[in-house]
């Protein structure tokens, strides 16, 4: 996601957190065989090509964003099913990294803007970007996997959070709720309709569950360019008007606080942490605009399509049923 505003200076509030996470060692920077196709960045370091005004995406485009979308849930999947107490976050760096470079791709995060991995692992009160490394995951942990392949020639990007081992209740809440937010984002989103409906069905969800949302960090549109316009907050932003069009696509990841939104940097310039050390939960789609509907890009082909036109609300196996949360 993008950063959008400074972050706050150094008064913290007291922490109840007793176990904060601390950075561990980062193993050598992986290698990406000459045969797979690099984006612009992956040399220097700094992304150079712009996306165009118009930002609705051709059929063709669009059909190279579905096959990028469904290899991001594959390369997701294979790094979720690694999860579990003892394996550190640089071992599904690993899987990340060779999930990617088997399906043909190179991973998007690695060397964007100098960060130095492959995947974005952000487990308990780090908000995103936790950069791998040799910590072993806890039992009672949660976890944010956050993947991005660039394939043929486009970056499809998807994250989910996950537990690790037995987790307490309010994780177990904090994470459910985080998962209807995001739905309730995408399903606020129509051909014609403004930006900050997303932020408007999420802040509510969120807020009416005593959560925070993440201000810091925001939603992208996303194609041949890692991150473009338009900006998608999660949380409501009047002034907020951008309106879609069909063939746009972007992503939709709300960051959702057991306490505080507010959120600090540690000085490795990437791992967001909340402000309170509050656990903190994240969940991504890639999306494209229908004159009529919404697509997921980031799931497997027959996975359900819920907000297309005549499809089942419910969602199986997400297991979060719309209706039931008053959509
Ligand atoms: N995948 C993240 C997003 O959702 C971006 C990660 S950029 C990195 O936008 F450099 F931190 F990897
Ligand atoms: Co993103
Ligand atoms: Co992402």
């Amino acid at each position: 996601m993008i950063k959008r505003k400074k972050r706050v200076p150094a008064a913290r509030p007291k922490s109840s957190n007793k176990n904060p996470i601390v950075a561990g060692d980062l193993t050598p920077t992986r290698a990406v065989p000459q045969s797979i196709i690099r984006p612009d960045y992956a040399e220097s370091g700094y992304p150079i090509a712009k996306a165009p005004k118009d930002l609705r995406k051709d059929e063709e485009t669009l059909e190279r964003m579905r096959l990028a979308g469904s290899a991001a849930r594959t390369v997701l999947r294979a790094v979720a099913a690694e999860v579990q107490p003892g394996v550190t976050t640089d071992y599904l760096d690993q899987v990340c990294h060779e999930a990617c470079l088997n399906l043909g791709g190179y991973p998007s995060p690695l060397n964007y803007n100098g960060y130095p991995k492959s995947l974005c692992t952000s487990v308990n009160e780090v908000i995103c970007h936790g950069i791998p490394d040799s910590r072993q995951l806890e039992d009672g942990d949660i976890i944010n996997c956050d993947v991005t392949i660039f394939l043929n020639g486009v970056h499809g990007d998807h994250s989910e959070t996950f537990m690790v081992g037995e987790v307490d209740e309010a994780s177990k809440k904090l994470i459910k709720v985080t998962r209807e937010a995001m739905y309730l984002g995408i399903g606020a989103v129509k051909s014609g309709g403004p930006v900050n409906a997303i932020g408007r069905a999420i802040q509510q969800h969120a807020e009416a569950a005593g959560y925070g949302v993440v201000r810091e960090f925001i939603g992208h549109g996303v194609g041949e360019i890692f991150h473009h316009q338009p900006n998608i907050p999660h949380y409501y932003e009047p002034s907020a008007t951008f309106e879609f069009q069909a063939g746009m696509t972007f992503t939709i990841e709300p960051m959702i606080t057991l306490g505080s939104y507010k959120a600090q940097m540690w000085d490795d310039g990437w791992t967001a942490t909340t402000i309170d050390l509050s656990r903190t939960a994240q969940f991504e789609h890639t999306i494209l605009v229908h004159e009529h509907g919404v697509e997921l890009l980031t799931v497997d082909e027959g996975e359900p399509q819920p907000f297309m036109p005549g499809n089942d609300k419910t969602l199986w196996p997400m297991q979060v049923d719309l209706k039931a949360i008053g959509h």
